[in-house]
């Protein structure tokens, strides 16, 4: 099985992958997605009520004839209907229609502080927390991990592919090339790969059946800590890169407000100095 089952600190068990729907949209295309996806072999589906696509989620989960305790879906509060969270979750259960969601409770989004005052006052611990994870943000969401699993909460990586989709041509890509090359596999692969080794539950996505086909036949590619700690490094380096980039826009920023800010006190007669 190359994408395990991960166990719940309520005694329920998730697929490690998932398939997301947020950029899906809705429609009869996100069922065929969902359908699609499902028939390569995708068990996991997750969704919210942001997405405005359960309907479609469910939709495509009871086309697709599996018994639903052999698929297993999240859906995600959203907090913009007004609802009280029951009569929201309510309206949930009405759009997917399969009858009853596990009574599992997760978290999206929180960081350490937010889950420790939530591990201090919660009756019922979550389940999961849902946040974003890729090798450019890995020292900023490791410690969130590290604290999920020291509190048995599991973490879910939304957004594995970024360095592929939103930052190509950053460092991560030496290292994910030259090690798909190596073992023949697709950059998208790798760093699903590298995700799980990371011990979290990987939040992923596509259209396309190829690539699905082979996002699922990530769980066996077999990384070394080699390979692991170069897309770490890589990774490192980037958010640096990032961070620093972020300050030059800052001081610029700050540079042209002040510029405007002498101009128009200029223009005023009013003496700044
Ligand atoms: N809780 C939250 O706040 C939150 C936030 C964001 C996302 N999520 C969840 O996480 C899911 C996944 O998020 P994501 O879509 O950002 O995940 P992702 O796995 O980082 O990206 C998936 C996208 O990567 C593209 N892709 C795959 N291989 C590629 C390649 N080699 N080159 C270029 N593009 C490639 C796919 O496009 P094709 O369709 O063309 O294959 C697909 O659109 C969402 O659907 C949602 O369920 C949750």
């Amino acid at each position: 099985m190359p994408w395990d089952l991960v166990k719940l600190n309520d005694g329920t068990s998730i697929p490690s992958i998932a398939y997301g729907t947020w950029t899906l949209g809705n429609g009869d295309n996100t069922v065929e997605w969902v359908d699609q996806a499902i028939s390569v072999g995708f068990n996991h589906i997750d969704t919210a009520q942001a997405y405005s696509n359960e309907e479609e989620a469910g939709k495509a989960i009871r086309e697709s004839g599996l018994a639903r305790q052999d698929i297993y879906i999240t859906t995600k509060f959203s907090g913009r209907d007004g609802l009280s969270i029951e009569a929201s979750i309510q309206n949930s259960l009405k759009n997917v229609r399969l009858l009853l969601f596990q009574r599992s409770i997760g978290v999206s989004n929180f960081g350490v502080a937010d889950l420790q005052i939530l591990v201090n006052s919660a009756k019922i611990k979550p389940v999961a927390n849902q946040i974003l994870f890729h090798p450019y943000v890995l020292d900023q969401q490791l410690p969130i991990v590290e604290f999920g699993n020291a509190h048995g909460i599991v973490s879910e990586g939304y957004s594995p592919l970024i360095p592929l989709t939103h930052q190509p041509g950053g460092p991560v890509d030496k290292p994910v090339t030259a090690i798909s090359s190596r073992l023949n596999a697709k950059p998208e692969q790798v760093l699903l790969a590298w995700a799980k080794t990371k011990g979290v539950v990987v939040v992923t996505s596509s259209t396309k059946k190829e690539r699905l086909e082979g996002y699922l036949a990530a769980g066996d590619l077999n990384l070394t800590t080699d390979d692991i700690a170069s897309i770490d490094d890589a990774g490192r380096k980037g958010a640096r890169r990032l961070t620093a980039r972020t300050v030059v826009h800052r001081v610029a920023l700050v540079a042209l407000a002040a510029a405007v800010g002498f101009g128009v006190a200029g223009f005023l007669g009013v003496d700044v100095i």
